[in-house]
């Protein structure tokens, strides 16, 4: 009998929420502040960056030196696998440290990215390497 009461008690309430809800509509509030929107349609929260893809990691941070794995600031310090080799930098660990600690004219990254993104990064940049950064 209690439990029904309370079920009617709060069937009203949603009911008259609802009402509420469709005044403000024929109000014209149809876009109410965000603040008021909130709690019913919370925004959905940015992708972060430690879940980003490899390759959205690369073109955020990367790519503006090394498109296509390229290097437009010191042409032969490529990330060809030939490149690579040459300046003994043809592993993925070896990868990570020069992202961390930096090189020459390309900054270390070390306080900027977690050591998860670097390895992620190393690898990605060591297989699209290995596959010559052709596209297909
Ligand atoms: C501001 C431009 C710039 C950015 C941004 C940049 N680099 Fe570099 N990168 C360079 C330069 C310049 C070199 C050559 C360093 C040297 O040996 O003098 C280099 C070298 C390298 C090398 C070694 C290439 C070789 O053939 O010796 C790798 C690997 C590399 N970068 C990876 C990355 C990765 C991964 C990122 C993103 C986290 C990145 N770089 C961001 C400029 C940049």
């Amino acid at each position: 009998m209690g439990k029904a009461l309370g079920q009617g008690r709060r069937g009203w309430v949603v009911w008259s929420l609802g009402l509420i809800w469709l005044g403000m509509l024929g109000l014209g509030m149809f876009n109410p502040p965000v603040a008021l929107a909130a709690p019913e349609a919370p925004e959905a929260p940015a992708i972060p960056e430690a879940v980003a893809t490899p390759a959205a990691l690369f073109e955020l941070h990367c790519a503006g030196c090394h498109p296509n794995g390229s290097n437009i600031v010191r042409r032969g310090k490529s990330l060809q696998p030939k490149a690579l080799k040459r300046h003994g930098v043809d592993s993925v660990a070896a990868i990570a440290t020069l992202i961390t600690q930096g090189k020459g004219l390309m900054s270390a990254y070390g306080d900027r990215l977690t050591p998860e993104q670097i390895q992620t990064l190393a690898e990605y940049v060591w297989q699209r390497s290995q596959a010559h950064w052709k596209t297909s």
